[in-house]
C-alpha cells in the first residue's frame, strides 16, 4: 500500500489538522510544518499542542469542516492509519473528540461489541458530521431496547417481505424504462435512480407516492453536514415527524399490509410507544430512500464510465449477487464515518490504545472495506470478487435489516437498464460529473446519459 506524506496545519482558533502533501491549504488554515510521514506530523502537532499550555492528546481535525470529499476517493489521512493500522484522536466537526477507526478488524469488532453503546450518545455531545444530533431510532438503542423494537421490525420486515416486493420493483423499472425509450437522452438520477427507489420505498412502507416531493427535502436535512444551516434541519425534521404522525392516524383506521401499518398495529399490541413508531418510520422512510438511491446512481456512474464494464453489462445483463456486493464494497456511499459510539468501559485495542470508559469512537466503514489485510486489491472493482465480506451493510445488533431489499433493488434497476438500453452511454466524460457537497452521503447531482 502506498505511502502518504502530509503537512501540519492550523487555523485562528488554534485547531490543528494534517493535509496530503499535495492537497489545497482549505480556507483560514495555513501549514506550520514541513511535508513529512503521518507520525512525525502528528509529533509535531503535539508537541505545538503541549507548548501552547494544553494537556492530554492533540485532536486531529478530521474531516476538516466545510471541506468536501473528492469523488469517490477515501481521504489519504485515512487511507494512511489503515496502512499504519492505527487509531487517530480526531476533533469531529461536531461534538465530542473521538478516536478515528479504520482498519478492518478494529471497525468490525466495535460494531460487534456491546461495551460500545450507541444509547450513550444523548448524554454527551455526540460527536459527528452534522450539525444536530439525530433521532436515529432502533440506530441509537443497546440491548434490551433495540432487541424489543428490532424484533417487532424483523417480524414486518425481513427476506420474506423483501421478496414479496420483488415483482413489484420490477415492474416499476420497466415502466420507468417504457418512459426512457421514448427519449434519445435522460438524466438517470432524476429520470430513473430517485422514482425507482421512492417508488420502491413507498410501496414497502405504505407512503403515497405523491408526497414523494415533500420528503426529497426532508432526506437532505437528515444527511446535512453543510448544506442546509441547523435551523433548516430542525425545522424539517420536525415537518417530517408532523407528517408521520398524521400518516400513522390514517392507517390507524383502515391497517393494511405495508409497513407502517404493521408497526402501527405493533404500537397497539403496545410493543413500541407513540415515539418509538414516529422514530423509526422515519428512519427507515430516510435510510430506506437515501442509501439505495446513493448507492445505485453511483454504481451506474462507476459502470458507465468503464467502457469494459459497461460491455460485459449489455453482453450479459444480469449481475450475479457477488458483484451487487462488490458495488457495496467498493462504492464510500459514507463520507467518511458511521455513527458514533461510546465506551461503557475501558478497552485496549491490538494496536496498544486504550480507549477510555467515556471516550467515543468512530468507526469507518468505508475504510475498513478498503483494507488490504482483508481485501485483494482493494482499490479495484472487482465484480468476480470471491472472498467479500464488506461491511456495507453494518455488523452486530444495528446490521442493517433493509439490505436485503437495497440489493435486489440495485440488481433489478442494473438489470434492467442494460437488458433494455442496449445504447445505454454516458453523455458527458466521467471527470464532469458533479458530486454533491455538504453531505454525509455520497451523492451525484446528475447522470446525463444517451440512450440511442
Ligand atoms: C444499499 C443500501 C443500504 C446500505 C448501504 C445501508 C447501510 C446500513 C448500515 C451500514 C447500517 C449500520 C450502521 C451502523 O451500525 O453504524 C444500517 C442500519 C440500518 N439500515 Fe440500512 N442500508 C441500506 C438500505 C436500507 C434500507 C432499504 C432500509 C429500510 C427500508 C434500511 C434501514 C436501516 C435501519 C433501520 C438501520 C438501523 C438498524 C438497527 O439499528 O438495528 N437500510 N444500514
Amino acid at each position: 500500500m502506498k505511502k502518504h506524506f502530509f503537512v501540519a496545519i492550523t487555523n485562528e482558533k488554534n485547531e490543528f489538522s494534517v493535509i496530503s502533501e499535495n492537497a489545497f491549504l482549505p480556507k483560514g488554515w495555513k501549514k506550520i510544518s514541513d511535508i513529512g510521514d503521518l507520525e512525525t506530523c502528528i509529533s509535531f502537532l503535539q508537541n505545538t499542542w503541549e507548548n501552547l499550555g494544553n494537556n492530554g492528546r492533540c485532536p486531529v481535525s478530521f474531516p476538516i469542516h466545510g471541506v468536501d470529499y473528492t469523488r469517490l476517493e477515501i481521504n489519504p489521512l485515512q487511507k494512511e492509519l489503515l496502512r499504519l493500522k492505527r487509531l487517530l484522536w480526531i476533533r469531529p466537526p461536531y461534538g465530542d473528540s473521538a478516536w478515528l477507526i479504520s482498519n478492518y478488524k478494529d471497525v468490525r469488532s466495535i460494531l460487534k461489541d456491546h461495551r460500545f453503546s450507541r444509547q450513550q450518545c444523548p448524554f454527551h455531545n455526540e460527536s459527528r458530521l452534522t450539525p444536530h444530533p439525530l433521532d436515529t431510532s432502533i440506530m441509537g438503542m443497546d440491548q434490551p431496547d433495540h432487541t424489543r423494537i428490532r424484533s417487532v421490525l424483523d417480524s414486518v420486515f425481513n427476506v420474506k417481505t423483501s421478496m414479496d416486493l420483488k415483482g413489484k420493483i420490477e415492474k416499476s423499472a420497466h415502466e420507468l424504462v417504457d418512459v426512457l425509450e421514448t427519449n434519445s437522452q435522460a438524466d438517470l438520477v432524476e429520470d430513473f435512480v430517485m422514482p425507482f427507489s421512492g417508488i420502491t420505498i413507498c410501496e414497502l412502507m405504505g407512503v403515497p407516492f405523491e408526497d414523494r416531493t415533500r420528503f426529497r427535502v426532508w432526506l437532505d436535512s437528515f444527511s446535512s453536514t453543510t448544506l442546509l444551516d441547523a435551523d433548516q434541519v430542525a425545522k424539517n425534521m420536525e415537518a417530517m415527524h408532523k407528517y408521520m404522525a398524521e400518516l400513522i392516524e390514517i392507517k390507524r383506521k383502515n391497517l393494511g399490509n405495508d409497513l407502517i401499518s404493521g408497526l402501527t398495529k405493533a404500537n397497539e399490541e403496545g410493543k413500541l410507544s407513540d415515539r418509538e413508531l414516529i422514530e423509526l418510520i422515519t428512519v427507515l422512510l430516510i435510510a430506506g430512500h437515501d442509501t439505495v438511491s446513493a448507492q445505485l446512481m453511483i454504481s451506474l456512474f462507476v459502470i458507465l464510465s468503464d467502457t469494459e464494464l459497461t460491455r460485459q453489462l449489455k453482453d450479459n445483463p444480469s449481475l450475479s449477487t457477488n458483484a451487487v456486493k462488490e458495488l457495496l464494497r467498493y462504492i464510500p456511499v459514507d463520507a467518511y464515518v458511521t455513527f458514533a459510539r461510546y465506551a461503557k468501559e475501558d478497552v485496549l485495542m491490538d494496536d496498544g490504545t486504550l480507549i477510555k470508559k467515556g471516550e467515543p469512537v468512530l468507526p469507518s466503514i468505508i475504510s475498513a472495506n478498503q483494507d488490504p489485510e482483508v481485501f485483494e486489491e482493494p482499490e479495484s472493482l472487482d465484480l468476480n470478487r470471491k472472498k467479500n465480506p464488506h461491511l456495507m451493510l453494518g455488523a452486530g445488533i444495528h446490521n442493517c435489516p433493509g439490505g436485503f431489499l437495497g440489493m435486489i433493488e440495485i440488481e433489478i434497476g442494473i438489470c434492467t437498464l442494460f437488458k433494455r438500453l442496449s445504447k445505454l452511454s454516458l453523455a458527458i466524460s466521467p471527470e464532469d460529473i458533479k458530486f454533491r457537497e455538504g453531505l454525509q452521503v455520497r451523492s451525484i447531482h446528475q447522470l446525463p446519459v444517451n440512450l440511442n
